[in-house]
């Protein structure tokens, strides 16, 4: 495997838990294609070093992750399987240690979809969270039209998915879409690195075995709609409803409006 490392991602591995940071606050911590590869080799890494019992998944400043990159969404959208991100929501998906979020601030996009297939999810009170594909001319991604109506019902799912509005935290915890609010974001961050090092001294063998079978009976469907929407998902990015509203946000920031 080879390990990339660069700035915006970093790794820090202590009492058994790695801490992978998503850092790159001047940009609400929106993912680039490089930050897709670093992420996924965090994640390679975590799975293959006997050392590391958890991982947990946190970003700087006040926000989570924005999401993908928007710039990379024009400039350089995923064109197959290999593409940064579905190589990373493969590496999530078969992922087979805990995985914790500490979700310290803004969540858009992959940094919600993300959290369905995290297995434990920490939240700053009063974080603002979005699923704005729709918004954006595209669609629901990284099993999210499969996960997020299993999790929350499907009235609430379409709402999120097809009016791509702002909720709120603590909405996500009454709806059962996360374990817990943190009253800030240090405090989010240490409740997820006190779980993570609980866990991390839970026998290593049944824990892994008590992850495969809880996530077992969704393993194969997650599987198909990942594909199934990675495949239109890429469609859409070049649909001129997308490229439109990309552009949109991308003048916005040109034009500093
Ligand atoms: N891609 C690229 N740049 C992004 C970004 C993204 N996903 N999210 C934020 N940024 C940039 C902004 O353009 C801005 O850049 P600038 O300082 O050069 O103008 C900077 O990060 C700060 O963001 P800003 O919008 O000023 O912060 P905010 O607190 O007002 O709003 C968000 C934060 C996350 C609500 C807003 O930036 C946003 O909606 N971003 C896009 C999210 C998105 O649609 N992601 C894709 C989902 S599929």
């Amino acid at each position: 495997m080879a390990e990339i490392k660069i700035r915006e991602i970093l790794m820090e591995c202590r009492d058994g838990v790695m801490l992978i940071h998503i850092h790159r606050p001047d940009r609400k911590n929106a993912l680039t294609l490089s930050m897709y590869t670093a992420l996924t080799a965090a994640l390679e890494s975590a799975a293959g070093d006997p050392e590391v019992r958890v991982a947990v998944l946190t970003g700087s400043g006040d926000s989570f992750t924005s999401g993908n990159d928007i710039a990379d969404f024009l400039a350089a959208p995923p064109t197959g399987e290999d593409s940064p991100v579905f190589r990373f929501l493969a590496a999530l998906r078969q992922f087979e240690k805990p995985l914790i979020a500490a979700v310290n601030g803004i969540a858009v996009g992959i940094g919600v979809t993300l959290l369905l297939h995290c297995d434990l999810v920490y939240v700053r009170a009063g974080a603002m969270l979005q699923l704005p594909f729709v918004n954006l001319g595209l669609c629901p991604e990284a099993a999210s039209s499969l996960l997020l109506p299993r999790l929350i019902g499907y009235p609430r799912a379409a709402e999120l998915l097809l009016l791509g509005e702002p909720f709120s935290a603590e909405q996500a915890l009454d709806w059962g879409l996360i374990n817990a609010l943190g009253a800030d974001a240090d405090a989010t961050l240490e409740q997820a690195l006190a779980t993570a090092r609980r866990l991390a001294r839970q026998p290593a063998a049944a824990v892994r075995l008590t992850k495969a079978l809880l996530k077992r009976s969704e393993a194969e469907a997650v599987r198909e709609t990942l594909a199934l929407e990675g495949r239109h998902f890429k469609e859409r990015l070049r649909s001129p409803e997308a490229i439109a509203a990309l552009q949109a946000f991308a003048g916005r920031r040109r034009s500093g409006a």
